[in-house]
């Protein structure tokens, strides 16, 4: 694979979800129309899916090669947390074959996109559901290999998850303490967490292990990417 495959009407999830892949261009129409016309109209009608996709793709295999050491032939079971559409997690997948991938998303799109600090407050969502299985399954990624949940319908899946991943969405957009009963069910002592916060040193106190693997200084939120483990209590 060298892009992604979009299904129609994906390439405007993918720039809600990842606004540094929009052009110049319509970085500037964003400033002048504001947030609610970028979000509900521009984005509908003046996308290049192939060049979304093209550079999607690109910005995942970077992703990707920030957090790979830290995966293993033996993990096979993984939980997105906000993984949006899925492109790191198939970028994973074309690496380390036959894991299954569990998502938590949201399935609708925010009326106003406002990309800040919610805290408790979680009420962002930009992706489809059904949209986000088309996109896994246009790109390789087996029905089987797929599980995909709604965080508003509060059935999350329970299982002891070997690698949790969560960029740009826990702790970056809304608190960790939303997810921290869940996730202290859904691991146990080898399951790596990985997530981007804007406050590295508190998990120090939630967690045993805490490794700092990535600095983000250009972005608003100023974060890093951390991998922990084992929760303290
Ligand atoms: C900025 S996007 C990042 C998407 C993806 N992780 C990436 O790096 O491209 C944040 C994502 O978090 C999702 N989200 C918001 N609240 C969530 C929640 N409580 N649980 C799971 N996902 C959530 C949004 O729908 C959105 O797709």
């Amino acid at each position: 694979m060298i892009t992604f495959n979009l299904p129609k009407k994906a390439a405007r999830l993918i720039v809600l979800q990842r606004i540094e892949l929009i052009s110049p261009i319509l970085t500037r129409l964003r400033k002048i129309f504001g947030r609610y016309l970028f979000a509900n109209l521009i984005t509908k009608y003046f996308l290049n899916s192939n060049l979304i996709g093209k550079k999607y793709f690109e910005v995942m295999t970077q992703e990707f090669l920030t957090i790979e050491k830290f995966l293993d032939v033996n993990d096979k079971n993984f939980l997105s947390i906000g993984g949006g559409i899925g492109g790191l997690e198939l970028i994973i997948n074309q690496k380390f074959k036959k894991n299954k991938y569990y998502f938590i998303e949201r399935n609708y799109v925010s009326k106003k996109v406002k990309y800040g600090w919610g805290g408790m407050i979680n009420d962002e969502g930009y992706n489809n559901l059904d949209l986000q299985k088309k996109f896994l399954m246009m790109n390789q990624m087996h029905e089987d290999q797929i599980e995909i949940y709604d965080y508003d319908k509060k059935n999350l899946p329970e299982k002891k998850f070997d690698v949790i991943i969560s960029l740009l969405s826990l702790d970056y957009h809304y608190d960790f303490n939303i997810y921290a009963e869940y996730l202290k069910k859904v691991s146990n002592v080898n399951t790596k967490i990985i997530f981007d916060t804007i406050r590295a040193e508190y998990f120090k106190k939630i967690f045993n292990n805490v490794e700092i693997i990535k600095f983000d200084t250009n972005t608003v939120h100023k974060s890093k990417r951390v991998v922990c483990s084992q929760f303290l209590v």
